[in-house]
């Protein structure tokens, strides 16, 4: 991915790549090189004390590493009290599509009494289930939530080895791992007498590329946290 940003930020009109910066490379040579903006594709071990580098330098970030936590978000927002001019953006997903995906699923799990989450991976990822499942889970609940909707209805009451998959605020998610694909996402929406499907099918890691420009042109302009490309879109 790191590579990728940067040859979609070198052909980019208006933008110019200063430093890239792998592990056991001194992130120093960023600031002495100007940049303005950085972008962290790298794991979520590296990644909070790269955003405290950048903090500390008046550097905006875009973060596209998954599995970055609560705990780690929280400390995110403690580094950004005291630097109130500096802009975030952690973006679970910078596919303009799955981003609209998570959007639409949200409205529509409003509408629906049931809704459960599969998403599928390639099976070299480290995370389960994948970040953009467990930012729909998080949407959907806030969307049932403020329609008043309650929980998807299930029976279910012998599942010792969690054969209905995992729960994220109350919406099951079902992690597939398997060669040959590369990311997708399916949320199955059920009323009485009909279902209704919405899948996203990454195919490319050139999908995240537009997403990604628009984090680095926006992200200085919008100080502080945002988590989630679709605060920058105007949807
Ligand atoms: N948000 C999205 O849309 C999106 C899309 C694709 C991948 N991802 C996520 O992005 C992350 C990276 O994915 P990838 O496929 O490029 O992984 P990768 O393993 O190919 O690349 C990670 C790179 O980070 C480098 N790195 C590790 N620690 C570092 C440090 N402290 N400073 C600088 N560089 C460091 C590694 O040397 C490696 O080159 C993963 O968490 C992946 O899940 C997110």
């Amino acid at each position: 991915m790191g590579r990728q940003v940067c040859d979609a930020v070198e052909a980019a009109d208006g933008l110019e790549v200063v430093a890239r910066i792998d592990v056991g490379q001194d992130p120093k040579l960023a600031v002495a090189a100007g940049a303005e903006v950085a972008v962290d594709f790298t794991n979520p071990e590296a990644t909070l004390g790269n955003i405290e580098f950048c903090v500390a330098n008046g550097i905006s970030v875009v973060v596209g590493t998954s599995g970055f936590g609560p705990d780690k978000v929280a400390r995110v927002e403690e580094l950004l009290a005291g630097n109130s001019e500096v802009g975030i953006l952690i973006a679970p997903n910078f596919s303009l599509g799955a981003v609209l995906m998570m959007k639409f699923a949200a409205q529509a799990s409003a509408f629906f009494e049931s809704v459960e989450i599969v998403e599928l991976h390639h099976p070299n990822k480290l995370d389960a289930p994948s970040g953009t499942a467990l930012r729909t889970a998080q949407l959907i609940a806030e969307a049932r939530k403020a329609a008043g909707v309650g929980r998807s209805p299930d029976a279910t009451a012998e599942d010792a080895d969690h054969h209905r998959g995992g729960k994220v605020d109350d919406v099951t998610i079902h992690s597939v791992r398997l060669r040959g694909l590369i990311a997708h996402q399916e949320v199955l929406l059920g009323g009485v007498g009909e279902t209704l499907t919405i899948r996203h099918d990454s195919l490319d890691r050139a999908s995240f590329m537009p997403g990604v420009l628009l984090g680095v042109r926006e992200v200085a302009k919008h100080p502080g946290l945002t988590i989630g490309l679709e605060h920058y879109l105007s949807l």
